[in-house]
């Protein structure tokens, strides 16, 4: 079985990481983990499972292009075919989105395109809508607007809170992230503009 090299990047506890790595995916090997935090829990996750990790501070960086520079030499040794974005809490540059066009996948906490952006939850509730959910897309070079690969809805009950809208999203982030990746690293979906079709 051919494996898709993935390097999964997290900045916080990395719960979509370890669904992930759960989910033992037969076309993904998950060859590095990568963060600009040090302290950041999907650390401990990769670790665990003896997957390397590679930590670059981003604080010590004047500008997003030249951190962004520096993580594409980082990784270059790993030979990737795919970046997945698994909370990571930084905007990539056109210089990383470019370098792995069409390579680089998200989990966004909303329905898009409703909710981009930070928050998604915070803002879901004060619209009122009744039902959100996740979305897995694409990275192009905007801030969560590529090609969707899958969604799924959650349902906004009347004594939801921000915390527990959240924790429905979790569970439901992680049903469907190893979906899309499994369907991404084998070869089953293709790009038809801004539609991710089933090959036939
Ligand atoms: C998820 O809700 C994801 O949608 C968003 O960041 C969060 C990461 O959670 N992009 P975790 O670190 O995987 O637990």
């Amino acid at each position: 079985m051919n494996k898709m090299r993935v390097a999964v990047f997290a900045s916080g506890s990395g719960t979509n990481l370890q669904a992930i790595i759960d989910a033992q995916i037969e076309t993904v090997q998950i060859a590095v983990v990568f963060t600009n935090k040090s302290d950041a829990y999907a650390l401990e996750r990769a670790k665990e499972h003896n997957i390397p990790i590679l930590v670059i501070d981003h604080k010590e960086y004047d500008s997003r292009e030249e951190y962004d520079a520096d993580i594409i030499k980082a990784l270059e040794p790993y030979n990737l075919d795919l970046i997945v974005l698994a909370g990571y809490m930084r905007i990539l540059s056109p210089v990383f989105v470019r370098a792995y066009k069409g390579k680089i996948i998200n989990i966004h906490p909303a329905l898009l395109p409703s909710f981009p952006g930070i928050n998604s939850g915070r803002q879901a509730l004060q619209y009122g809508v009744k039902y959100t959910g996740v979305t897995v897309h694409f990275v192009d070079e905007g801030v969560d607007t590529g090609p969707i690969i899958l969604q799924s809805i959650v349902e906004i009950e009347d004594g939801d809170t921000e915390e527990t809208l959240l924790q429905k999203i979790h569970i439901v982030e992680h049903q469907i992230y190893p979906k899309a990746l499994e369907l991404v690293s084998s070869g089953k979906i293709e790009v038809n503009g801004r539609r991710v079709i089933k090959k036939s």
